[in-house]
Parts: C-alpha cells; sequence; structure tokens
C-alpha cells in the first residue's frame, strides 16, 4: 500500500501537459507531505481485505483503495485548517497549513480529491462499468449524504444533539467513506445479494464504531500515540460520544458496536479473518 501511494507524483505522462504543469512542484510538495505522513491506512487496508474475502487478488482494487485514502487525507487537511477544527499536529507532524499555508493546503485538499478520482479512471481495472460503478460510489460517499454533508453537520451542529442525531453525524462525516472502501470490492467482485447485504451492513457498522473510537480518544488517547491533538473536541464544544453519553457508556456503545460489526461478517461466505481483525482494531486501537 505504501509503495503505491509512495510512486504517486500526479504526473500524466503526457510531455506536453507535465511541461505545463512546470511550478506546482509546491502543490505537489504538500499533497505528498500529507499523505505520506504515515497513517493508519485502515481505508484501504479494508478494500483490500474485502477483495480478498471476495476470493480475488487484493492488488485488483489498489487504485480504488488509494483514490479512498487520497480522499481522506483530503479531509484531513481541510478538517484541520483554521476555519474549521484549527488543529496543528496530524499523523504525527505539524498540519498541511501549518507548514505550507492555509491557502496551499486547500489546493492540496482539492488537488488530491480530484487526482483520487483520477487514479479510477485511469488505473482501476475491470472496465468502464466497474469504474463508473466505484466512481459512483466513492463520490456519493464523500458528498452532501456523505463526509462533506457530515462535516457540514458537524461544523454548524445542525445535525441536533439527541442520540440519534449524533450517531447520524457520524455516520455521514466518517462512516460513509470508510464504507466505501468496502463497496468499491463489491462493485469489482460482486457477492450474492445477501452476502452483498452482510458486507454493506458490516461496512456501515464499522464506519461507526471508528468514529465512536475517535471520540474517546479525544478525550482519553495520547497526543503521542494518535498523532494528533487531544481534547479538540471539548475546546470546540463539539457533541460527542463522550460528551452526551458519558465515558463509561461511550465505551460500553464501542463495544456494543464492535460486536455488532463481527456478528455481521457470520453473513458472509468468504475469508473474514482480515475484517474481523480490522474491527478489532478499530475498537482498541490507541492510535
Ligand atoms: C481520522 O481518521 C479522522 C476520522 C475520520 C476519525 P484516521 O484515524 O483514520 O486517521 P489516519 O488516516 O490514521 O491519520
Ligand atoms: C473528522 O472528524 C472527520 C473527517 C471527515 C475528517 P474529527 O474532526 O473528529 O477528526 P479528527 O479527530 O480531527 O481526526
Ligand atoms: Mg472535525
Ligand atoms: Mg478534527
Ligand atoms: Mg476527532
Amino acid at each position: 500500500m505504501d509503495d503505491y501511494l509512495n510512486g504517486l507524483w500526479f504526473m500524466t505522462g503526457d510531455p506536453v501537459a507535465d511541461a505545463e504543469a512546470a511550478g506546482t512542484e509546491g502543490l505537489v510538495e504538500a499533497m505528498r507531505y500529507s499523505l505520506l505522513a504515515g497513517g493508519k491506512r485502515i481505508r484501504p487496508v479494508l478494500a483490500l481485505a474485502t477483495c480478498q474475502a471476495l476470493g480475488r487478488d487484493p492488488d485488483e482494487i489498489m487504485p480504488a483503495a488509494a483514490a479512498i485514502e487520497l480522499i481522506h487525507t483530503y479531509s484531513l487537511i481541510h478538517d484541520d485548517l483554521p476555519a474549521m477544527d484549527d488543529d496543528d499536529l496530524r499523523r504525527g507532524t505539524p498540519t498541511c497549513h501549518v507548514v505550507y499555508g492555509d491557502d496551499v493546503a486547500i489546493l492540496a485538499g482539492d488537488a488530491l480529491f480530484a487526482e483520487g478520482v483520477r487514479l479510477v479512471c485511469e488505473g482501476q481495472g475491470g472496465g468502464p462499468a466497474v469504474q463508473v460503478g466505484i466512481l459512483g460510489e466513492i463520490s456519493r460517499a464523500t458528498g452532501v449524504v456523505g463526509m462533506v454533508g457530515g462535516q457540514y453537520l458537524d461544523i454548524e451542529d445542525a445535525g441536533g444533539s439527541s442520540a440519534d442525531a449524533l450517531a447520524r453525524v457520524h455516520a455521514l462525516k466518517t462512516g460513509r467513506l470508510m464504507a466505501a472502501a468496502v463497496h468499491v470490492a463489491l462493485v469489482l467482485a460482486p457477492p450474492p445479494a445477501a452476502e452483498d447485504a452482510a458486507y454493506r451492513a458490516f461496512a456501515r457498522e464499522l464506519g461507526l464504531l471508528f468514529q465512536i473510537v475517535d471520540d474517546i480518544l479525544d478525550v482519553a488517547g495520547s497526543e503521542e500515540e494518535l498523532g494528533k491533538a487531544v481534547g479538540t473536541d471539548e475546546r470546540l464544544g463539539k457533541v460527542t460520544y463522550v460528551s452526551l453519553h458519558g465515558m463509561e457508556r461511550a465505551r460500553e456503545l464501542a463495544a456494543e458496536s464492535h460486536a455488532r460489526a463481527i456478528g455481521l461478517l457470520d453473513g458472509v461466505d468468504g475469508q473474514v479473518d482480515d475484517l474481523a481483525g480490522i474491527a478489532d482494531t478499530a475498537f482498541t486501537r490507541q492510535s
């Protein structure tokens, strides 16, 4: 995975077009700075593990998996901007805007989104129908009924503060893009309908679990292990699983979500050990 990401320089291979992009090296540097700073890579690894569970070579989904990591990285760069969460540390290093400025950080995020789409168009195998299906999954998970819509509800406090409303914000801002990592493999290698539904339900649960734990770690985690600041949610007065339910109940809800996710894998025929391992990691992680 990291080798693949490390090989991305975002040129086109067309000498005329690439020559016209002379001078954009600083933009590419900012993109690669955030992309290659580390990160758990849970989304792309999830795509590879799903592909494997479906009986296919994981490498077959690599371009789509990488595209999701590019889009996720863009979401982090923008999430950290002063106009949003105003965080200075990410993936163990100063955030993109701290190093390159807000203006370049915004553009680096924009370009990572577009380059993610291009990776699928130019690198993903399976033919045009698979590529369009994958782009549909990724763009849906990123747009209004996905990550950006969830971020909007988060910053505007527009989701409401009931438990259901909070679960909905979490499902959108974090769950959808994570679930897309499972969905892209389902597009490439469709299983029977009942299994497809089980995979999708697992993906949805995993996304929720991941953000519940993110809320817990913002209070109980360590900056050193997380590679990002703790206490941001409280500083910004965010409604989170911890602020709404208390730490003890938040941990119980995470445990229940983890158990549901593992249970949903019973509905899947393939080799699901790696998927179960990812759910375990999402639950027990400290970073
Ligand atoms: C952080 O995601 C932002 C959320 C959606 C909770 P990760 O915890 O996956 O961040 P990286 O990719 O490992 O840096
Ligand atoms: C952000 O949620 C989810 C994204 C879409 C980036 P958070 O704001 O809680 O993520 P962290 O804690 O900064 O990683
Ligand atoms: Mg945020
Ligand atoms: Mg944040
Ligand atoms: Mg957080």
